[in-house]
C-alpha cells in the first residue's frame, strides 16, 4: 500500500486496529432526520469520541469548522430522495477533487445489490475506486438496502460485501445480523465497519448487537441514529467506544451509558 493510501488508513483505523466512526449523512437521502436537523449542534458534543466523521460535503463546509481535527469520510453518493422513485438509482454527487481539497481521509458510495439499480451502483463504486486508488484515498462502500430493510440477513449482506471488497473497496459498511454475521465478516477480505439503522427500543439491544458483531471479526461502528437520536448521546458514545476500544462486554458498556446518564446530559463528556 502506498504512504498517502496507508496513511488515510491509520487516521481512520486506530492502533488497536478498531473504529468507532460517526455518520451525519442522513440528510443526503432523507432530509433534516430528527435530531440532526442542525448537524452542527448535533456532533459538536459527540465528535470528540469519534474516529471519524461520514458526511456529505455540503454539511461539512456549512456545519463542521475546518479547525476539526477527525478524519473525514466524504459522502460521494446520491442523486435520489426518500419521496422519490427508487433510492437505487443513485449517482457520484461529489467528484474526487473536491474530496481532495476538503483533505477526505477517505470517500463513500452506496452500493445497491440486488436492486434494479445494481449495475450502475456497482461500476460507480468501481469508478471511484480507480479515481481513489490514484489519489490514495480509500472508498468505503456502504452496502445499502433502501427501503427493504428485511433483505438484511447473511446470505444477502456476505453477498454485498464479497461484490464491494472485489471491486477494489478498501472498508466496506453493512449491518450486523444476528445470524450467520461471522460468515459476512469472513467472506469480506476487507474490515468490515456495522452501521445501526433506524433507532432500536433499547440502549441493550444496540449494546448487544455491537459486541456480538465485534465477537464475529467486525472492527467496528458506522453508527448514527442509535447515538445522537438518544437522549444521551455523548454517554451512549462512550458506551460505543467502551466496546470497540476498550474491550468492555454490553453490560459494561450499559453501566457506563446508566452512569454518563446520571452526570447528566453535556456533563457526561467532561
Ligand atoms: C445513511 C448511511 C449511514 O451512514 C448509515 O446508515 C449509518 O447510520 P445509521 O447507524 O443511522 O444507520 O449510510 O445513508
Amino acid at each position: 500500500m502506498e504512504w498517502g493510501m496507508a496513511n488515510r488508513m491509520a487516521q481512520l483505523i486506530q492502533k488497536d486496529g478498531r473504529c468507532v466512526f460517526m455518520p451525519i449523512d442522513h440528510g443526503y437521502f432523507q432530509g433534516p432526520t430528527h435530531k440532526l436537523e442542525q448537524p452542527d449542534k448535533t456532533v459538536e458534543p459527540l465528535l470528540p469520541y469519534a474516529d471519524g466523521l461520514f458526511v456529505t460535503r455540503g454539511v461539512l463546509r456549512s456545519c463542521i469548522a475546518p479547525t476539526n481535527a477527525k478524519p473525514v469520510i466524504l459522502r460521494v453518493s446520491g442523486g435520489t430522495s426518500v419521496i422519490g422513485k427508487d433510492l437505487a438509482n443513485e449517482g457520484l454527487t461529489t467528484g474526487m477533487e473536491d474530496a481532495i481539497r476538503v483533505n477526505a481521509s477517505a470517500v463513500g458510495i452506496s452500493v445497491f445489490v440486488g436492486s434494479d439499480y445494481e449495475k450502475e451502483s456497482l461500476l460507480n463504486l468501481a469508478k471511484l475506486v480507480d479515481e481513489g486508488e490514484r489519489y490514495g484515498i480509500p472508498v468505503m462502500a456502504v452496502t445499502a438496502v433502501g427501503k427493504e430493510l428485511s433483505k438484511r440477513d447473511s446470505r444477502y449482506l456476505a453477498l454485498a460485501c464479497r461484490i464491494a471488497a472485489e471491486l477494489g473497496a478498501r472498508l466496506v459498511k453493512t449491518y450486523w445480523c444476528p445470524d450467520g454475521f461471522e460468515k459476512v465478516v469472513n467472506g469480506c477480505p476487507v474490515p468490515v465497519v456495522m452501521a445501526g439503522g433506524p433507532q432500536v427500543d433499547t440502549e441493550m439491544e444496540v449494546l448487544e448487537f455491537v459486541y456480538d458483531g465485534l465477537q464475529k471479526g467486525s472492527i467496528g461502528v458506522n453508527l448514527g441514529r442509535n447515538i445522537w437520536q438518544n437522549p444521551n448521546p455523548v454517554g451512549m458514545m462512550q458506551a460505543i467506544r467502551g466496546l470497540v476500544h476498550d474491550g468492555l462486554t454490553a453490560k459494561q458498556a450499559l453501566d457506563l451509558f446508566q452512569s454518563a446518564r446520571e452526570a447528566g446530559p453535556g456533563r457526561a463528556g467532561a
